[in-house]
C-alpha cells in the first residue's frame, strides 16, 4: 500500500539525523524534498506549459486563491482571454463576469493593465527579469520571482507562503520568530540551479502538505499575518457591489446601499475607491462597470 502523506513527511524526516538540533543538512534536504516530490507530486494546468502569458495569470491568480478553485476557473479564463493581445484589448465589464468566484477582483483589473504594458511596452512579450517584472500592476517580489522561475526555468532565490513554512519547519524549530532575511540564504543555498521550475514545485507541494499535517510553522515568522474577518468587512462589500453591477446593471449609491442592506455613507466610499481604481464609471447618478 502507498504511504500516506504524513507517513511518508514522518518516514523521509526520520531517515535524516541532522544537526545537533536535529535540523537537516542541505544535500539531506534536497533527497527529502525531491524524494516527497517523486511520490506526492500534484499535477496543475499551469504546470504543463511554459507560456509566460499562462503561468503569469496563474501565478496572479494563486496569489490569494486556493489552487482547487484557480484550477477550475484558469481554463475558462484561458478559452475567452487566451494571450496578452486578447486581455489588452478587454475592459473590465468583459473580464470581472469571468473573474467572479475568484475573490480579490482588483487582481482582474491589474492584470488586465499587464497585458496592455506587455503589448504597448514590451512588444508583446513577458520580459523575464524581476526587477522589470516587478514593476507590473499586481506583481511583488515574490509573484515576480515565481514567474521567473516557472515561465524561464531562472534560478531565483525568493519566498513565499508554502515555501517559508518548508524552511521554518525544518530549519527553526525552535525558533520563536524567524524572519525571512534568515531564511534567504537557505533557500539560495539549497536552490537546484538546474531546475529551479521544478525544485520549487516540489518545495510549494511540500509546504501545502506540511499545512495539513504540522500546526502552521508560519506562525512563528516575523512577517505572519492572520487573514482579517471577511463578514462585514468592505471588502465584503465591494464583492456584493462587483456582483450586483457584473450583469451590466446600473445603480445609485441609494440603490446599492439598498439592496446590500448597508449604511448609504459607507457605500458611497466603497463606490468612490471603486471608481477611483477604475472598474466602476458614474455616469450622473448612475454607477457601472467600465466598459
Ligand atoms: N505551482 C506553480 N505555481 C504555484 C503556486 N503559486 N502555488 C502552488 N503551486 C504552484
Amino acid at each position: 500500500m502507498r504511504n500516506t502523506r504524513q507517513e511518508l513527511l514522518t518516514t523521509t524526516e526520520a531517515r535524516y539525523s541532522g544537526d545537533e538540533n536535529g535540523h537537516p543538512g542541505i544535500g539531506e534536504f534536497r533527497q527529502m524534498v525531491q524524494a516527497f516530490y517523486q511520490e506526492h507530486k500534484r499535477p496543475m494546468a499551469w504546470r504543463e506549459t511554459t507560456d509566460p502569458y499562462r503561468i503569469l495569470l496563474s501565478e496572479i491568480m494563486l496569489q490569494q486563491t486556493q489552487v482547487e478553485r484557480v484550477a477550475l476557473k484558469y481554463p475558462e479564463f484561458i478559452a475567452r482571454f487566451p494571450d496578452f493581445p486578447a486581455l489588452a484589448r478587454a475592459s473590465p465589464a468583459d473580464i470581472l463576469p469571468v473573474w467572479q468566484g475568484m475573490g480579490y477582483n482588483r487582481r482582474a483589473i491589474a492584470l488586465q493593465k499587464c497585458a496592455e504594458r506587455v503589448m504597448t511596452e514590451f512588444g508583446g512579450t513577458l520580459p523575464c527579469d524581476v526587477d522589470t517584472l516587478a514593476t507590473f500592476p499586481g506583481i511583488g517580489r515574490a509573484t515576480a520571482s515565481s514567474i521567473a522561475a516557472f515561465a524561464f526555468n531562472l534560478p531565483v532565490v525568493f519566498i513565499e507562503t508554502n515555501i517559508r513554512r518548508v524552511f521554518i519547519h525544518f530549519f527553526f524549530s525552535d525558533g520563536d520568530t524567524v524572519s525571512d532575511n534568515e531564511i534567504l540564504p537557505l533557500v539560495g543555498r539549497s536552490l537546484d540551479r538546474e531546475n529551479p521550475r521544478e525544485w520549487y514545485w516540489a518545495l510549494m507541494d511540500l509546504g501545502t502538505s506540511l499545512k495539513k499535517s504540522v500546526p502552521n510553522p508560519n506562525r512563528r515568522s516575523v512577517h505572519y499575518t492572520k487573514q482579517s474577518a471577511f463578514v462585514g468587512s468592505d471588502r465584503k462589500i465591494r464583492g456584493g457591489i462587483l456582483r450586483m453591477l457584473v450583469s451590466g446593471k446600473k445603480m445609485t449609491v441609494v440603490q446599492v446601499a439598498h439592496t446590500c442592506a448597508e449604511d448609504t455613507e459607507r457605500v458611497a466610499k466603497i463606490l468612490g475607491a471603486l471608481e477611483s481604481e477604475g472598474f466602476i464609471r458614474k455616469d450622473g447618478k448612475y454607477f457601472g462597470i467600465v466598459s
